[in-house]
């Protein structure tokens, strides 16, 4: 069965947030590289890569189930911020609109009775869990040590310079 008309126009909203975080990840990245944070600037750049991932993941979907990808165009992101935390802060509170967005293509999915789609929204909707609950956990770093605590700051940076980037959208051997 083809897929459905308003799950694919909620679907296709869905990648431009997609592309939309991937830009806003990339744009932090290069805030970092500003300050000499490449342990930061390394994990937003990975986050980038995992936003184009779900981008790809939902575009594939639509072509596979017989509808039209619409790109529209990225709109600007923001290029400067306070400070480490408040980067983290605006990444945390992105997250949880990209939520209520899975939130609301399931739900076209679930009243439109299209199944199949809700199925594979269901993927979504755990990786938002575990994006939320990352960023949440470098926040709390972030306020245990302190904004000024150069030292742990320091090693912080070196923790998050580890991060290496897995696909998760491809099913692991
Ligand atoms: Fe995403
Ligand atoms: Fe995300």
């Amino acid at each position: 069965m083809k897929i459905n008309k308003q799950v694919e126009e909620v679907l296709n909203k869905q990648i431009n947030a997609e592309f939309w975080s991937a830009y806003l990840y990339l744009s932090m990245s290069a805030y970092f590289e500003t300050r000499a944070l490449k342990g930061f600037a390394n994990w937003m750049k990975i986050q980038y890569q995992e936003e184009l991932t779900h981008a790809i993941k939902i575009f594939d979907y639509i072509n596979n189930r017989g509808g039209v990808v619409k790109l529209e165009a990225i709109p600007d992101v923001p290029v400067k911020w306070n400070s480490i935390l408040d980067v983290f802060q605006e990444t945390y509170d992105h997250e949880c609109k990209v939520t209520a967005g899975i939130n609301n293509c399931y739900e076209t999915a679930l009243a439109q009775k299209d199944h199949a789609a809700a199925n594979m929204l269901q993927w979504f909707i755990d990786e938002q869990s575990e994006e939320e609950a990352n960023v949440l956990q470098i926040i709390d770093q972030l306020n245990l040590i302190g904004q000024e605590n150069g030292q742990a700051i320091y090693h912080l940076d070196k923790e998050l310079g580890t991060r290496v980037f897995v696909d998760s959208t491809q099913p692991t051997a």
